[in-house]
């Protein structure tokens, strides 16, 4: 893939060829298919989400395609914090790009653990996963519905990270994505990931006459929440000044730039690589290149925002 000059983003000081960034939860356990994703031309990796100890997560069935996008409940299965930071590190031998680590804990305390333990293996950024609709702090929400939780995690996770920006990553759901992401921004965090997964939701086998997931339900992702996340990046772009990693539904170019008017600065591809396969980063890049150069744009923070104009 080469370097398209003009969709280099400007985020955090990365070095980066694309705003495009591999989702968390897909591809990304392994050092080798991370690296294989930048090569056909996303800017940077994001990890599966990891804690401190190895999680089996949800029996089987728990992804199902349906028309619009993928229902799951992998439950944040993972190897543990020891073999996801080898794979870090293995990926920084291998490509230049940044890789974002995912992190996440059963408790507000175990995040700042894994953080200060993924910091080790120097991540360029530490993205943490508050917003999980299958992970659920003792009250039975997600820690991201919490405003104390969200910033107190926050803190601590900052402070475990030294000198690695942190992006708290936030759901569409909760007390509103707005005063959330202010949250964040006001206990240190230097970015936004939105959105996760939405619902969660629920299909149901017509022969068998049961939820077809072993879960029963499960979040969201594709084509389907598209609109919830784009509303959820505008809302958030009205909030804060930290950039945002924007996130769901993103399956054409023409999604990824309804995102930059809403006020992305970088863009995360998940469930389209389930459906286009890795191609789908060169298609977006080119996409978009193609819409800067036929509208006039030298750079891509000239489009960041337009639609609150
Ligand atoms: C199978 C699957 C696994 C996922 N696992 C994670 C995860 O471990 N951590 C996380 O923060 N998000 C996870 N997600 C959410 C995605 O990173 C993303 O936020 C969401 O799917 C919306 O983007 P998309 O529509 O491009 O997939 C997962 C999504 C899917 C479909």
């Amino acid at each position: 893939m080469k370097t398209i000059h003009l969709i280099k983003p400007d985020f955090l000081n990365l070095k980066m060829d694309s705003p495009l960034v591999l989702a968390s939860g897909i591809l990304g356990l392994t050092a080798s298919s991370m690296a294989r994703v930048i090569r056909f031309g996303a800017g940077a990796v994001t990890s599966k989400s990891f804690n401190l100890e190895w999680r089996k997560g949800h029996r089987n069935p728990s992804i199902i395609p349906f028309e619009h996008g993928l229902l799951n409940a992998v439950g944040l299965s993972n190897p543990g914090v020891d073999e996801m930071v080898k794979e870090i590190r293995l990926f920084r031998q291998k490509s230049e790009a940044p890789i974002f680590a995912s992190i996440f804990g059963r408790t507000i305390e175990e995040f700042a653990e894994v953080a200060k333990r993924a910091a080790e293996a120097r991540p360029h950024l530490i993205e943490v996963n508050v917003s999980c609709p299958n992970v659920r702090s003792e009250f039975g929400t997600p820690f991201g519905d919490s405003p104390q939780d969200t910033a107190q995690i926050t803190r601590l996770v900052k402070k475990a990270a030294g000198d690695i920006p942190v992006s708290v990553k936030l759901g569409p759901h909760g007390p509103g994505i707005g005063l959330m992401a202010r949250v964040c921004e006001e206990n240190g965090a230097d970015a936004i990931t939105a959105i996760n997964t939405a619902g969660p939701g629920m299909l149901i086998d017509i022969r068998v006459r049961k939820p077809v997931l072993s879960n029963k339900t499960g979040g969201i992702s594709g084509p389907a929440i598209l609109p919830i996340a784009v509303k959820s990046v505008y809302e958030v772009y009205e909030n804060v000044r930290i950039p945002i990693i924007a996130t769901g539904g993103v399956t054409h170019w023409q999604d990824a730039v309804q995102m930059l008017l809403a006020g992305a600065t970088l863009i995360g591809v998940g469930t389209a690589v389930y459906y286009e396969g890795m191609e789908v980063f060169g298609k977006i890049n080119k996409g978009i290149e193609g819409y800067m150069r036929e509208n006039g744009f030298s750079a891509l923070k000239e489009l960041r925002g337009l639609a609150h104009e």
